[in-house]
């Protein structure tokens, strides 16, 4: 499939139907690599990736996907880069553009990948910024297609920080005609101009009371209190104990709703582990499927 966008920066950048499609692939690549291996649709094609924190899924969900493709994968510490000695955004894009098919970086600040997107030829995906995480809300829509068969219609509970994670899920519920109503303290809410675009095509509720979000929902979703950015250790004390998700929230969604998180979770702060490791969670499906989400927009973007 090809997509509009040079770029994967917000979610924002896709349509509709692009999303499904995406979503489709996903689950179609998922099916072929089970079934023995995935074609080499992306032989001799190359992905350089760029960490300014810290990754596990992504870092190697990445190399893998590249590798079940045909292609291969280059992992920069920033740290490492001329970058963090001064060279420009515009000078470092322009160099990989050279030898490299793809971009995908983790970044605090999302300007940084603006200024990418904005000075390389190739495709930037963002692979986490402070502010959105697109690459876990395709693998997240994936997780909930496969188990409910639908995502129209459906309801989304998001507990506690209205974060990256959260803005990015917004703008997926948005795509897809899925309702979300976000519980956060006073102040923790989601970006007010993602919440504001998304409101224009589905019902985005924000609240400070958690059973007002889980009331007939068919996700309950949490993340931690803590991003990597977030630098101040006290603002965990502003969750607890209200924000938690644990048996007696969950049981107040719907019987049959799933929990989700994008991991890495903090046991007994945002997620009980009886919760966690219970049979309505679906982390580790959501943690499998980066693999494979990833790696349909990885081809629609190379082969574009
Ligand atoms: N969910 C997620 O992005 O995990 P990593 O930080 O381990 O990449
Ligand atoms: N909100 C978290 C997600 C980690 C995958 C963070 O930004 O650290």
């Amino acid at each position: 499939m090809k997509l509009k966008t040079k770029d994967l920066l917000t979610l924002a950048e896709l349509s509709p139907k692009e999303f499904e499609g995406l979503i489709n692939q996903s689950i179609k690549l998922k099916k072929e690599l089970k079934k023995g291996g995935n074609k080499p649709i992306l032989k001799n094609k190359s992905l350089t990736m760029i960490f300014q924190k810290p990754s596990t899924r992504t870092r190697v969900s990445f190399e893998i996907g590249m590798y079940q493709l045909g292609g291969h994968a280059v992992n920069l510490s920033s740290n490492d880069m001329q970058l963090s000695r001064g060279e420009s955004v515009e000078d470092t894009a322009k160099t990989l553009s050279k030898y490299t098919d793809c971009i995908m970086a983790r970044v605090y600040e999302h300007d940084l990948l603006e200024k990418l997107s904005k000075h390389a030829s190739v495709p930037v995906i963002n692979g986490l910024s402070d502010t959105f995480h697109p690459c876990q809300i395709l693998a997240d829509f994936m997780t909930i297609k496969e188990k409910k068969k639908k995502l129209k219609g459906l309801k989304i509970a998001w507990i506690g920080d209205g974060n990256n994670v959260c803005n990015s899920m917004i703008y997926g519920a948005a795509l897809s005609g899925m309702s979300m109503s976000i519980a956060t303290p006073k102040g923790f809410e989601p970006d007010k101009e993602v919440v504001k675009d998304a409101k224009k095509s589905t019902i985005i509720e924000l609240t400070t009371d958690p059973f007002t979000a889980t009331k007939n929902a068919d996700i309950v979703v949490t993340d931690t209190y803590s991003s990597i950015h977030n630098k101040d250790s006290k603002r965990i004390k502003k969750f607890l104990p209200k924000y938690q998700v644990n048996s007696k929230l969950m049981s107040s969604a719907k019987k049959n709703a799933i929990f989700m998180h994008c991991l890495p979770a903090k046991r007994n702060q945002e997620v009980t582990s009886q919760v966690i490791d219970g049979s309505q969670s679906v982390v580790w499906d959501e943690a499998e499927n980066r693999l494979h989400s990833q790696k349909a927009l990885l081809a629609a973007l190379i082969r574009a």
